[in-house]
């Protein structure tokens, strides 16, 4: 298999696959909040679209960039690190140049690790006009199906094929703009077609995309890279294809997820942190179901402010949707809280299927939760108990190290690779707020 640290060469694969939390302390201090998980990944990606150099700055230092970073390095993409000494601690920069794109050169294995790489088939088949790769893979939250993708590529006048668990797409003869509907707004339809879209001849509209704001922060670089699209944030993207592209320069916007859930951890062991770089902004409408939960935020010039509010933890009904809804990536972290709370919470999932498999391990830790289809019923205990707890997902982990922080005693997790695809050194930044925290 390819090795991570050729490509991305400040990764250090873990020797230690034990977190050890021993919970009841308060996180006082300031957690810098690090660059979007799920805007680097299409970012990173969209440098395959020109010849030119792309500069990322304030890209986090978690194992999904690494894996993305050995696919891209494994297709003809060169990569120059800068760690964070040299970028005055804003996370990693990243100068990437695909002067030369080998499409053939997939490793499956790497594929199949993360669902983000199906951003590949928009990119490569914009600049190379063919792409094989792998069905990708990724969280084991619902079906995750592709199909909005591959209907919006062929819209485009693609080939795509399915075949033995590849995917074979084709556009000899360059792609062409269309009008594309989604079904639902799909946050990686969304980028794929927009991937694609920029180097497709004439105007392809994009109905019902999705708003998160990692899609405005794709759209703003591939507009500094001459790209020309319209309707940023909103639910029509109309870009005109065709345009050249240079390089451009980029910063990563910050991670909204990282930011809500180190407010509810603030808030869980009734500490402050100060979040640098957060703002309360990024939140979108679900700002609102954080005061009402009883996590207090602030804005101020040094980023955001997170505390218990004066009433403590309460009980609230939440329901995961679409950006500017309450996003599904911050529904486990909110169950973890919502277990230590005051009364009753109901959280449904709309999003993902089977996003509730944190449910089980947070119920070894004394959490008195009912799932009914979609919801989950949680009535509030004093506090959790610390037990040996297994990570399932990238979102379950950050739950499950919150409950931890929470609980009273030792809680044990396992399945750190889950953690460290999301979150850039979260051990060693709530160490840094008082957690008593290690690897072993
Ligand atoms: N869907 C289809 N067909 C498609 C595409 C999507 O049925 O062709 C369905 C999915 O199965 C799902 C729903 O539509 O039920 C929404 O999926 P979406 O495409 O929006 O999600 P995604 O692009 O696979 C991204 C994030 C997820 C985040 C979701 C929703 C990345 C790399 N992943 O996934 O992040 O939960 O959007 O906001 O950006 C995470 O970071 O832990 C994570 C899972």
């Amino acid at each position: 298999m390819t090795s991570l640290s050729a490509a991305a060469p400040w990764w250090r694969p873990n020797t230690h696959h034990r977190l050890i939390i021993r919970g009841g302390r308060p996180l006082i201090g300031t957690y810098p909040i690090s660059g979007a998980k799920n805007a680097v990944l299409p970012l990173m990606v969209s440098a395959l679209l020109t010849p030119h150099l792309v500069t990322l700055r304030n890209v986090p230092a978690n194992l999904d960039v690494a894996v993305l970073a050995a696919l891209l390095q494994r297709l003809g993409c060169e990569m120059h690190w800068s760690t964070n000494s040299a970028t005055n601690g804003t996370g990693l920069a990243v100068t990437l140049c695909a002067d030369r794109v080998r499409p053939h050169r997939i490793d499956p294995d790497l594929v199949t690790r993360m669902r983000a790489s199906v951003l590949l088939l928009g990119a490569l088949l914009a600049r190379c006009g063919e792409a094989l790769l792998p069905m990708p893979g990724g969280d084991a939250i619902g079906l995750r199906g592709i199909d909005f993708h591959i209907a919006g590529l062929r819209a485009m006048g693609a080939t795509v094929e399915l075949d033995g668990g590849m995917i074979r797409a084709a556009a000899r003869d360059g792609l062409r703009g269309a009008d594309i509907l989604l079904p639902q707004p799909s946050v990686g339809a969304t980028e794929n077609l927009l991937l694609a879209a920029v180097a497709a001849m004439g105007t392809t509209t994009i109905r019902n995309a999705a708003r998160e704001p990692e899609i405005a922060d794709l759209a703003a670089c591939l507009i500094a890279m001459g790209a020309r699209i319209s309707g940023l944030g909103t639910h029509v993207l109309v870009i005109e294809g065709g345009a050249p592209l240079t390089g451009a320069v980029h910063t990563v916007l910050p991670d909204r997820i990282e930011f809500g859930t180190l407010a509810r951890a603030a808030a869980l062991t009734d500490g402050e942190l100060i979040l640098p770089r957060a703002h309360i902004d990024l939140l979108g409408a679900a700002a609102a179901s954080y005061g009402a939960a009883g996590v207090e935020l602030h804005d101020t010039a040094d980023g955001a402010i997170a505390r218990r509010a004066k009433q403590g933890l309460v009980g609230v009904d939440i329901t995961t949707g679409s950006y500017p809804g309450f996003a599904t990536d911050l529904q486990a972290p909110t169950m973890a809280l919502l277990t230590m709370a005051s009364g009753l919470s109901a959280v449904t999932e709309t999003i993902f299927e089977q996003r509730f498999r944190h449910v089980d391990e947070l119920r070894k830790m004394g959490a008195n939760i009912a799932v009914h289809g979609r919801t989950a019923r949680i009535r509030g205990v004093e506090r959790l108990q610390g037990a040996a707890v297994t990570c399932t997902d990238v979102r379950a982990a950050a739950a499950l190290v919150l409950a931890g922080l929470g609980a009273s005693g030792e809680t044990i997790l396992d399945g750190l690779d889950h953690l460290d695809r999301g979150y850039d050194r979260m051990t060693e930044k709530l160490a840094a707020c008082g957690a008593n925290i290690a690897r072993r």
